[in-house]
């Protein structure tokens, strides 16, 4: 069967933007940058973007653009044994959207409440059995998401998700912005604290947002790459990237001046999104609308990257196994239901716990944390330094300079910085 293919460089571009942007754009991005030096943070967060993150990215695309197969595949392609590495990533990525999903479905659950007009409290909420209801139907749209093909689904969808997802954002910055008291809440998110930026963590968090944010060194992009014909790698990966950027900051730019406009605690984490936000949505008239808007906003970033994470075992076990994409479709997600199911109960009655940490929080550290690193090592090592540079270069272009710059990044660069941001990882919880 012919290996199926993006319409147009623009649907491969819009799709890759839908899995780059997500909750870590929305939500992740603005309270860590609040978190770790305002404005200072940029600095980190550019570098690690475009010196580390843009390489990584046209790897993987190349990689995938040139052996036209998925992750586990292409693997075996670089060497037979790195079959297992392959297949390490994709249990990852599959880990990782285990739990994702679970936040996925309680970004549905109060964009569907604020609908209703109904006030949610996150503790009574969680400690539901809402959630559960919510994981399954939110699982479910994406399982058709990914079922229906490249063209069809992933690249359909992303076509309606990006452009919407933008004019819902602005609309809410605008809002935002001219809310009394605004300005306060801009001079937290980027007045820089430039003596933080001696601070080592700060650039392991940085290092890891940034990674994190752009879906890289998942087998994503290179599953992505497989479906392309002939393109400009470095094009578009700057592309992708300068749009994930775009919308990362805009949203800082929505959160802060309400906030702090209601002079509430701009604390990070899990409070701001579902505590704190729909504390201001409340205190609105028509804050529903809002709230509404900004859940179902946030919604479709995650439908998009949950789609992308679950195409990578999808593609691989097509490829491997010849399955139709249909019934490769089923057993993936039925797998990865499984697996989220634990997370998914992690806070309800029945609060599944180990050693006295929800097993969710669990799975975000391990798998969405140091799993996510682990991976990027694992791509950035094996096709850094095992794929013939001869026909990565045939994809890549670029002048013999720049390709031996280009070599050094992505051979010693990356995989130290990652490495060095895995340390500071376990480090920082042990501390
Ligand atoms: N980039 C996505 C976000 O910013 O929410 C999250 C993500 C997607 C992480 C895919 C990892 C991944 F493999």
């Amino acid at each position: 069967m012919a290996r199926e293919r993006w319409s147009t460089g623009l649907g491969f571009i819009l799709a890759s933007i839908g899995s780059a942007v997500g909750i870590g754009n929305i939500w992740r991005f603005p309270y860590i940058v609040g978190a770790n030096g305002g404005g200072a943070f940029l600095l980190p967060y550019l570098i690690s973007v475009f010196l580390f993150g843009v390489p990584l990215m046209m790897l993987e695309l190349a990689v995938g653009r040139h052996l036209q197969t998925s992750v586990g595949p292409a693997f075996r392609a670089i060497g037979k044994r790195f079959f297992p590495a392959g297949v390490a990533i994709v249990a990852i990525v599959s880990l990782i959207l285990s739990y994702y999903l679970v936040v996925t479905s309680w970004v549905l659950a109060y964009a569907l409440f604020f609908a209703l007009q109904r006030p949610v409290d996150f503790d009574a909420f969680t400690g539901s059995f809402y959630p559960l209801v919510f994981f399954f139907l939110s699982g479910l749209i994406v399982y058709a998401t990914v079922r229906s093909g490249v063209r069809q689904g992933l690249e359909r969808i992303s076509r309606i998700v990006i452009p919407l997802l933008v004019v819902i954002l602005l609309f809410l910055v605008a809002f935002s912005l001219l809310r009394p008291g605004a300005l306060e809440g801009v001079a937290y998110y980027l007045a820089p604290d430039v003596s933080l930026l001696a601070d080592p963590m700060i650039w392991g968090a940085a290092f890891g947002q940034a990674f994190f944010s752009l879906s890289v060194g998942m087998g994503i992009l290179l599953t992505y790459g497989s479906y392309l014909e002939k393109a400009d790698l470095f094009r578009n990966a700057t592309v992708i990237a300068v749009a994930d950027v775009l919308i990362a900051i805009l949203a800082g730019f929505m959160i802060f001046p309400l906030v702090f406009s209601f002079g509430l605690d701009p604390a990070a984490g899990v409070n701001l999104a579902f505590v704190t936000l729909p504390t201001v949505f409340a205190g609105i008239p028509f804050g529903w609308v809002l709230g509404m808007l900004f859940f179902a906003m946030l919604f479709l970033a995650a439908l998009t990257s949950a789609a992308s994470m679950l195409e990578v075992p999808v593609a691989t076990v097509i490829d491997l196994y010849g399955y139709t994409r249909q019934k490769a479709t089923l057993l993936v997600f039925g797998a990865i239901v499984l697996l989220g199911l634990p997370s998914a109960l992690s806070y309800t009655g029945l609060r599944l716990e180990l050693f006295g940490t929800p097993l969710f929080d669990l799975s975000d550290y391990y798998f969405g944390t140091l799993g996510l690193i682990c991976s990027g090592l694992i791509v950035s090592i094996v096709a850094g330094w095992f794929v013939d540079t001869e026909w990565l270069f045939g994809e890549l272009g670029g002048s013999p300079r720049m390709q031996r710059v280009y070599l050094f990044l992505v051979r010693y660069c990356i995989p130290a910085v990652l490495f060095a941001t895995l340390i500071s990882q376990v480090f920082g919880i042990a501390a």
